[in-house]
């Protein structure tokens, strides 16, 4: 692959996709303030490297949710994942477990939840948009239980769908190869493409449960149990408070990748404020605007236990399949092992807040 970053892989990926799809995916909710925020708060991040520290070996490996991952690093889920490449949610899928790592397959995946788990092994998660029918949402944590996914990450910040203006501009439709795979028993294919809200592209708007409140949280972790529950959209103190007096094991701390509320703050900026209201009691995940090894170093240093990306390996998926996955997953893991050696940390535990300056220098 020619990138030799994971920021280069946009304008590799607009020269294999359409207009429409491409930009689906890198668009975010109206001026885009939110979008551009989630990079640039981390560039306003200062690293405290230590030097002097033996950084002969660096291992970036951890524990999330009790599981080994060899980087601190996920695969977001990302919907329709066929638009940038025909294997679609299995290359990515296949990736993942060869990197190692998880993948969280979103509900309105191309591919089947089961053909998903059939393709790969490794650890994966199913995301959960609560539907508006609680008999379909039940089907579809049983199904994600069945076919052997580890943990529930119900989506919490698309009650509605955001306004996303590049989809309006460009009348985005899809071909009918691209099907919500998991739904096609659920709902009928008509109403989502005449979903209230936005179009075919807001799939999930149109099925998902606007009505989804901390008690229909409850009743998700007692339709998923054993699995462990994660709340994924989290940006306040107040919500991780209720995440975890709701019994949750994980947050994850994300404007949807500028996607949803456009002023919403960086999710990086959000981090502190929902890791010390969560007091240790759940874990602590981050995405939006991840694209550096620093910036994983940075979320670490601040409390997240790991990361995770959307556009970059969609990105790669677009240029090369699995191969395109793999490299980015590559790539960053490279960056990581580089940023942890600068730092002087040879392990994820060395990576503490002390590594950090926010704000001004005197701080
Ligand atoms: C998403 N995201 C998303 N999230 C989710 O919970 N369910 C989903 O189906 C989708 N679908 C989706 C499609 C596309 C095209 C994008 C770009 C994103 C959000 C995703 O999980 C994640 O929060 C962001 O992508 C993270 O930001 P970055 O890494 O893309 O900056």
């Amino acid at each position: 692959m020619k990138a030799v970053n994971l920021l280069e892989l946009e304008d590799l990926a607009r020269e294999r996709l359409p207009q429409g799809p491409f930009d689906f995916i890198a668009g975010g909710a109206e001026d885009e303030v939110t979008l551009r925020a989630n990079r640039e708060a981390f560039q306003r991040i200062q690293l405290r490297p230590r030097v002097l520290v033996d950084v002969s070996t660096v291992d970036p490996s951890t524990e999330v949710l009790g599981r080994r991952v060899e980087l601190p690093v996920l695969l977001a889920p990302v919907a329709l994942q066929r638009l940038a490449h025909d294997e679609g949610e299995l290359a990515s899928a296949r990736a993942a477990e060869a990197a190692g790592t998880v993948m969280v397959l979103s509900t309105v995946s191309t591919c089947t939840l089961e053909d998903v788990a059939a393709a790969a092994g490794g650890h994966k998660w199913f995301q959960l948009y609560p539907l508006r029918n609680k008999e379909g949402t039940e089907r579809l944590i049983s199904r994600a239980k069945a076919a052997g996914y580890t943990a529930i990450c119900v989506t919490a910040d698309v009650p509605w769908l955001g306004r996303r203006e590049a989809d309006i501009r460009n009348n985005l439709q899809f071909g009918a190869d691209i099907v919500p795979a998991n739904l096609l028993d659920e709902i009928r294919l008509a109403d989502l493409a005449s979903g209230p809200r936005g179009p075919a592209g807001g799939a999930a708007a149109g099925l998902s449960d606007p009505g989804l409140d901390w008690d229909g949280i409850d009743w998700i972790r007692s339709v998923s149990s054993p699995l462990p529950v994660l709340v994924k959209g989290i940006l306040t103190a107040e919500d991780a408070r209720l995440a975890v007096e709701h019994g949750v094991e994980g947050v994850i701390v994300s404007n949807h990748g500028g996607r949803q509320l456009d002023g919403a703050p960086a999710s990086i900026e959000a981090l502190p404020e929902v890791v010390a209201a969560v007091e240790g009691r759940a874990e602590v995940l981050l995405d939006s605007g991840i694209r550096r090894g620093t910036d994983v170093l940075k979320a670490l240093a601040l409390g997240a236990r790991a990361v995770l990306i959307g556009r970059p390996y969609i990105w790669g998926l677009a240029i090369d399949g699995e191969a395109g996955v793999s490299s980015v997953l590559s790539m960053l893991r490279e960056e990581i092992e580089l940023a942890m050696a600068l730092s002087g940390c040879p392990t994820v535990a060395d990576i503490d807040r002390s590594r950090v300056r926010l704000g001004s220098p005197a701080e």
